[in-house]
C-alpha cells in the first residue's frame, strides 16, 4: 500500500512515522508513506496558499489552484494515480468497517486541511471521499490522517506479530463485541488477583470465560454496539 499525505505541516510526521509498528511496516516495505508540503505547490513571491473568502467572513480559505496541481503531480509520482482522501470534519465518520474498505486500495493520497477548509472547487474537481474521525474539531486534518493510517497499516497483511489479532480486534467486520479483559504477571498485587480459569489450563473453559468477560463488557460499556448494524454508523 502507498500513502501519500498532502499538508501545509509535514514537520508533524516523521516523530509519529518513526515509531513502533508503522516505523517497522516502512523499513520492511509493506508500506510506504510520502508526506507532501503543499506549499511547495504555491505560486508567487509569498508562495500563499491561503487567501480571504470571497464575500466576506473569518478565516482563510486553501486555495484551489497549489491544491489541484499538488494532487495532480503527486499523483504522477506513481503508475496507480489513487483514491483522493480528504480529512474533514464534515465526511463520513470512521469506524472498522470503512477501515477495510480502505485498506484494499492499493494508494491513497490524503489530503489534510486547515483553517476554514479548501476553495469548494477543490471537492468539485477531485471528488474526494470526505471523511471525519469524529464529531469535533481538529485545528487540521494532520492528527485525523495520523489516526487514518495507523488504523489502515494494522489491516496490511504481514504488519501484525501475529497474523489474527487485527482481524480479532473488536468492531471488525462480523465482530460487534468489544475484548476480554487480560492478565499478566504478577498473580496477585494488592489484594487484586488473576482469575482463576486463566491459570487452569483448560482452554475450552479460558474460551468460554473470555466469550462471557466479553460480553459482560460490551454490555457494561458499549451496549450501542449490540443492537446497531455497522453499515449504518
Ligand atoms: N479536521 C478537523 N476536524 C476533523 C475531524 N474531526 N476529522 C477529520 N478531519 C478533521
Amino acid at each position: 500500500m502507498r500513502l501519500d499525505v498532502l499538508t501545509l505541516f509535514p514537520d508533524m510526521f516523521p516523530g509519529y512515522l518513526g515509531q513502533s509498528i508503522l516505523n517497522k511496516a516502512i523499513e520492511r516495505g509493506l508500506v510506504e508513506i510520502h508526506v507532501h508540503n503543499m506549499r511547495d505547490w504555491a505560486t508567487g513571491k509569498h508562495k500563499k496558499i491561503d487567501d480571504e473568502p470571497y464575500g466576506g467572513g473569518p478565516g482563510m480559505v486553501l486555495m484551489v489552484d497549489p491544491v489541484v496541481n499538488c494532487v495532480r503531480d503527486v499523483q504522477k509520482m506513481a503508475a496507480e494515480p489513487g483514491q483522493v482522501i480528504m480529512l474533514t470534519p464534515q465526511g463520513r465518520r470512521l469506524n472498522q468497517p470503512f477501515v477495510e474498505e480502505l485498506a484494499v486500495k492499493p494508494r491513497l493520497i490524503v489530503l489534510c486541511g486547515r483553517y476554514e477548509g479548501f476553495d469548494q472547487r477543490v471537492f468539485d474537481i477531485l471528488n474526494p471521499i470526505e471523511l471525519s474521525i469524529g464529531d469535533y474539531i481538529l485545528n487540521g486534518g494532520e492528527v485525523a490522517s495520523m489516526v487514518l493510517i495507523d488504523s489502515l497499516v494494522r489491516m496490511v497483511p504481514g504488519v501484525l506479530g501475529d497474523e489474527l489479532s487485527n482481524w480479532d480486534d473488536s468492531f471488525s467486520r462480523g465482530n460487534r463485541l468489544l475484548e476480554h479483559p487480560q492478565y499478566t504477571r504478577p498473580r496477585e498485587f494488592e489484594g487484586h488477583e488473576v482469575p482463576e480459569v486463566l491459570l487452569s489450563g483448560n482452554h475450552p473453559a479460558i474460551e468460554e470465560w473470555r466469550k462471557q468477560k466479553g460480553l459482560e463488557n460490551t454490555k457494561l460499556k458499549r451496549s450501542d454496539l449490540l443492537d446497531s448494524d455497522p453499515a449504518n454508523e
